[in-house]
């Protein structure tokens, strides 16, 4: 099937069952070893696997070099045969070897596992790194991944339509890269963080259900999960409710996880914002392990231990069997870390054999309020108990915190479990300069229709149509059901403190044409680099990204970014001012 002019088979295909055959193999040379006075043994690497060939010792190849070997198919000598390999029964024989050509040797060998090398050097000679197998099974897993999800979408009716590159810039979400315009020195283009406004604007304009393999460019600080350019399966659908955006968006994503092989249990879980904090303090909760938040609060509603008196939330984790791992270190450095965080402080107890606690807070607690803990957080002798006392929002994140750091399994560790987290808050807390509630999602995400009649009197009550997809606590992506009524928008705006001329003027491009009939719409991005590297069992993004920038964003290959010529400046109109002191 993969056969073509230069070769009948690939490296890693032969088996007994072609014994005899003369064929033709073309790829690199892996390893060289001597055999005897005249002998060599040579396996030639493809990216489907390798084949020994056994050569005339009189050829001068050296690792690296590209062959095109003809021989026959036989059998290894039963002391050479090699189970650990698909090809290990065979040996090309009597081979005939041409040199396509020759390679200077490589700055780190080609079958060594990727991390013995720095990762400077591996981005530098990327073209030899994805040589290797764990490039090579990364990059076809994302095509075989992306392959799936446009199966996905366009079985379910979904359009692709390409979205410019070339955008205005607008002011919200993560800072931009901008491009200079040559026509119009002085003004710039916005590469896009997303195809948000076009997308919309493709449902105004009738498209009904769009789908796009979308780049997206912004200039954050690079992470583990973050890269400056990056993929995202982007998607917008006309006359829908949450339910069909997840059910669409779901079949994409159980596909994506079904062509890598990966268990899902074929459904997706979902939880409101305000369970996940509550039961996991966190809003991308992992649900792979247990140790739940558990409620405290009226355990010691009459305490008399000061640190817990009157506070509005008391909650608490058992570290199941964890007492003796932590030892005074390192619980002195959870506790600094929960203060980090903002809580005031963070109570600890173990459970001793006996069954009592192990505190310096224990004497505090009335038998009472010590059975009734024992109780609610299941103590057994061994555990490790958390407790935070604090605003309900603090004690659920510092202990979602804790519970993260202290039982979470590696991201990539199955079982696959998708969860989509809804009913995002409309607005996060209140600016400190302006006294304006902060959106939660961008400004043009629909409030819960049950709580629009807060918007004005209540904001910070007011729940969304705001949802993300979330998968072994690594945030996929979210979206939301859009405003497309002119008056909510209004009123969204209003309480933002978006006036309607500065509404106008930042938004006006994309406010306007929904005076034309937008219809009823919602959609949904997740990010494709996310969940390949998830899937390829990989903690950074940069593994299943073909040429991807080093953390202080960087290509040691091409040496991007680099200056430019002064022509190219000049005819831009644009000065580089020198380096600040
Ligand atoms: P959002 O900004 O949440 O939503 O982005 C969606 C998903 O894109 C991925 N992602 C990234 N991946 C790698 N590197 C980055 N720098 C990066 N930034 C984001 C994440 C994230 O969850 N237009 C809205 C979606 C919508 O409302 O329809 C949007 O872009 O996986
Ligand atoms: P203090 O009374 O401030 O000396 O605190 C006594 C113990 O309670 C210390 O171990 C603190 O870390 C802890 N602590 C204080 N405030 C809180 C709180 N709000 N929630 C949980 N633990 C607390």
């Amino acid at each position: 099937m993969t056969s073509t002019s230069m070769r009948t088979h690939q490296c890693g295909e032969l088996r007994p069952e072609q014994i005899g055959q003369i064929v033709t193999l073309t790829g690199w040379v892996a390893t060289r070893r001597e055999h005897g006075e005249k002998l060599a043994f040579v396996d030639l690497r493809d990216h489907t696997g390798v084949t020994q060939c056994v050569v005339d010792n009189t050829v001068d190849v050296r690792a690296e070099y590209v062959l095109r070997v003809t021989g026959t198919v036989a059998a290894r000598p039963a002391e050479n045969v090699n189970s650990r390999i698909p090809t290990g029964g065979i040996e090309l024989q009597d081979c005939q070897v041409e040199v396509l050509n020759n390679a200077e040797a490589p700055p780190f060998p080609i079958s060594e596992r990727a991390d013995q090398v720095a990762e400077n050097t591996r981005l530098q000679y990327r073209f030899l790194d994805i040589r290797r197998e764990r490039m090579q099974r990364n990059l076809r897993l994302r095509a075989a991944v992306n392959s799936a999800i446009r199966g996905a979408m366009e079985a379910q009716g979904f359009v692709e339509v390409e979205t410019p590159m070339l955008v205005p810039s607008t002011p919200e979400g993560a800072r931009e890269f901008i491009v200079p315009s040559r026509q119009q020195p002085g003004s710039f283009y916005a590469l896009p963080q997303s195809p948000q406004l076009f997308k919309q604007l493709l449902m105004v304009a009738g498209i009904d259900r769009y789908y796009q393999l979308a780049r997206c460019l912004r200039d954050e600080d690079l992470r583990a999960d973050r890269q400056y350019e990056f993929m995202q399966l982007d998607a917008e659908m006309s006359f829908v409710n949450q339910d069909d955006v997840h059910t669409a968006i779901g079949a994409a994503v159980l596909a994506a996880a079904e062509a890598a092989g990966k268990d899902t249990g074929g459904e997706i879980v979902k939880i409101t914002w305000h369970e996940a904090m509550n039961r996991f303090g966190s809003d991308k909760p992992d649900l792979r392990f247990g140790m739940e938040l558990q409620e405290l609060t009226d355990v010691f509603a009459a305490t008399e231990f000061k640190a817990f008196a009157g506070a509005a939330a008391i909650k608490g984790i058992n570290a199941s069997g964890k007492a003796e791992e932590f030892g005074r270190n390192k619980l002195d450095a959870m506790t600094d870390k929960a203060k980090q965080m903002g809580a005031k402080g963070l109570v600890w107890l173990k459970v001793a054999a006996d069954g009592t606690f192990e505190s310096p807070v224990a004497k505090f607690l009335s038998e009472a309020e010590t059975a009734a803990l024992r109780e609610k957080l299941s103590a057994q002798p061994g555990d490790l108990l958390l407790i935070v006392a604090d605003k309900w929002d603090t004690a659920c994140e510092v202990l979602g915190t804790l519970r993260n750091d202290i039982g979470r399994p590696p991201v990539f560790e199955g079982p696959y479990r998708y969860l989509w987290v809804v009913d995002f808050p409309m607005f996060v807390g209140v600016d400190e300069v302006s006294g304006r509630p902060r959106p939660g999602h961008h400004p043009f995400t629909q409030p819960h229709p049950d709580d629009v009649h807060m918007l004005e009197s209540d904001p910070l009550s007011v729940r969304s149509q705001a949802y993300d997809l979330v998968l072994n606590g690594w945030e996929l992506g979210s979206g939301s059901i859009r405003i497309h009524q002119h008056e909510l928008q209004a009123r969204v705006f209003s309480i933002l403190g978006i006036s309607d001329e500065e509404a106008q003027k930042k938004f006006g491009f994309f406010l306007n044409p929904f005076r034309y009939g937008a219809p009823p719409h919602g959609g949904f991005a997740f990010g494709i680099d996310r969940l390949v590297a998830i899937l390829a069992g990989e903690e950074n993004i940069r593994e299943v990204i073909a040429f991807p920038k080093t953390q202080s964003g960087q290509d040691p290959m091409t040496n991007a970014p680099t200056a430019v010529i002064q022509k190219q400046l000049d005819e831009l109109g644009i000065r580089v001012l020198p380096p600040k002191a």
